[in-house]
């Protein structure tokens, strides 16, 4: 199977599987269920580490082509809305992301919740968008 092929429905289902492990771990706390949220959230690391390698290796196997959105119009305007902010946001949650992990491990539970506060609802925009830009590119509007 081509790396084409092979990748892209990969990357998006480790973006969704993080979505449901973020959201999941959400419930959890808000049920007082420490020990399980800890869990959880552990696991929507694990697989946005292995999104992130696998995204690296994609890219770098594919040698900087890139795969071209079809859509035009405001549909273009929305992908493309949608696609930068994910970008950036993917950026801005990796230390926002350390930090709340550290200080959630470390158990200092105010520092913790101000951070987790605003990593939390990031992280899952990232990882819900990530599916989106999969889909908008691969299936609804492919070139
Ligand atoms: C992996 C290690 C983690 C541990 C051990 C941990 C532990 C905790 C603890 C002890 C609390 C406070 C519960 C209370 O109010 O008594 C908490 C709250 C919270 N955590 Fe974590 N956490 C971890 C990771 C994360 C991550 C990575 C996120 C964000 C993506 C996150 C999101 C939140 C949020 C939003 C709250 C506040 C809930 C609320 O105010 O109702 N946690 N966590």
């Amino acid at each position: 199977m081509a790396p084409s092929q092979f990748f892209p429905p990969l990357n998006a289902s480790l973006n969704a599987l993080s979505g449901v492990f973020l959201l999941i771990g959400y419930v959890l706390i808000k049920r007082r269920n420490i020990a399980w949220h800890r869990r959880f959230m552990l696991a929507a690391c694990c697989t946005s580490l292995a999104f992130l390698a696998c995204y690296v290796t994609y890219h770098t196997l594919r040698g900087g082509v890139v795969t071209r959105f079809a859509g035009t119009g405001a549909i273009r305007t929305f992908y493309l809305t949608m696609l930068t902010t994910h970008t950036i946001l993917a950026v801005v949650i990796v230390p926002l992301a350390i930090i709340s992990v550290t200080n959630g491990l470390k158990m200092r539970v105010a520092r913790h919740r101000a951070v987790a506060r605003w990593t939390f609802p990031l992280w899952m925009y990232v990882s819900v968008t990530g599916v989106l830009v999969y889909f908008f590119l691969y299936h609804w509007y492919p070139s």
